[in-house]
């Protein structure tokens, strides 16, 4: 008999029940087992599982969020902690793991590996920023709600003839920005890639303003940052486990400089965690289930250390190493495409 422990880690993200429906559904045809670890690696630090059945992920595929609960704790913060996990592992009986996550639960998805535990990585963020493979579960539902934001975001800013700033998500990349700028048809769209300077802003915002067109839509990724500065602004100066700070800002912080150079009344809309929220869309939860059967494929034929990623088409296997070596920052003639609208 295998048993197989599942765990979701980090921030959530539309799409991470299907991958637990199917984990659960594709191992019990091959007599697997499952069992559910809570709140990410919390959960195997403290001994905190559950039983997965059949019957109780049965309704899960739509629903947003986690059924198993989600933290961004860091088990290699201290040698107890990763004692404990392998405690656990040997407790529950756990043959095999299936870690949902993205750059930081995968790190210690590899971590893991590499000290022999037999571990299976499952790629989610909303960012889209994990490496090798094309795209992420949760991606696509957070661009359709951050563009329907921006659709309506369209009609208010033309009555009111304003600039309106939508600050979003995405600490490292601009994934979410770029495409669902494009998507929503921004004027501007503003990414941590690429430092911006406030007078070219300022100059496409005129330009546009010169043809006729009274009002603009600028997206900014929330790790965005004008040209000089060093760091994103943040929201206070908490870190997670990871060092990660919690940003926001740059919304209103754009306001206030559009406002004053380009003397047009601005407004900021942040979208903020209502791009996590909610159902996934349906490409999400296909792409989710087949990561969650091809993450089983991966345990029957007991290939661990390996993450399961979208190339083209295709479900394939990578190295959980080459996974977490980088983050996938934007395509740079993706965002061209963008700026071709710039000043229009
Ligand atoms: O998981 C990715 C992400 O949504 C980032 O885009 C964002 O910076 C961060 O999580 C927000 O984290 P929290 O939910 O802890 O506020």
């Amino acid at each position: 008999m295998t048993t197989v422990g599942v765990l979701t880690g980090g921030g959530d993200c539309p799409g991470l029940n299907a991958v637990i429906r199917a984990v659960v559904r594709a191992g019990a045809k091959y007599g697997f087992d499952t069992i559910g670890i809570r709140d990410g690696w919390h959960g195997l630090v403290v001994g905190d599982v559950e039983p997965l059945t059949d019957y109780s992920v049965s309704g899960i595929l739509p629903k947003g969020g986690t059924i198993l609960g989600t933290s961004r704790t860091n088990p290699f913060k201290s040698e107890a902690d990763i004692q404990r996990v392998r405690d656990n592992i040997r407790r529950f009986g756990i043959d095999a793991l299936v870690a949902i996550g993205g750059e930081d639960t995968l790190g210690v998805a590899n971590k893991l590996s590499k000290l022999g535990i037999p571990v299976v990585g499952v790629p989610k963020t909303i960012d889209n920023d994990v490496a090798a493979t094309d795209y992420t579960f949760g991606f696509d539902t957070a661009i359709s709600i951050v563009t329907e934001a921006i659709d309506r975001l369209h009609t208010t800013a033309e009555s009111h003839h304003r600039v309106m700033v939508v600050e979003v998500m995405g600490r490292h990349a601009g994934w979410i920005a770029t495409m669902a700028g494009i998507a929503g048809g921004a004027d501007q769209i503003l990414i941590p890639e690429i430092p911006f300077d406030l007078d070219e802003v300022t100059r496409h915002l005129q330009a546009r303003h010169d043809k006729g067109k009274k009002f603009s839509i600028v997206v900014a990724a929330e790790g965005a940052r004008p040209k000089g500065m060093e760091d994103a602004i943040t929201q206070s100066d908490r870190v997670d486990e990871f060092g990660h700070a919690t940003l926001g800002g740059i919304g209103i912080y754009l306001r206030d400089e559009l406002e004053k150079r380009f003397g047009m009344e601005a407004r900021v809309t942040v979208l903020g965690h209502v791009q996590r929220g909610g159902i996934p869309t349906a490409h999400d939860r296909v792409l989710a289930t087949r990561f969650g059967v091809a993450a089983v494929e991966l345990i029957k034929e007991k290939d661990f250390g390996k993450m399961v990623a979208l190339r083209g088409n295709d479900i394939i296997a990578v190295p959980l190493e080459e996974a977490v070596a980088h983050l996938k920052t934007v395509d740079m003639d993706l965002y061209k495409i963008a700026s071709i609208f710039y000043g229009g």
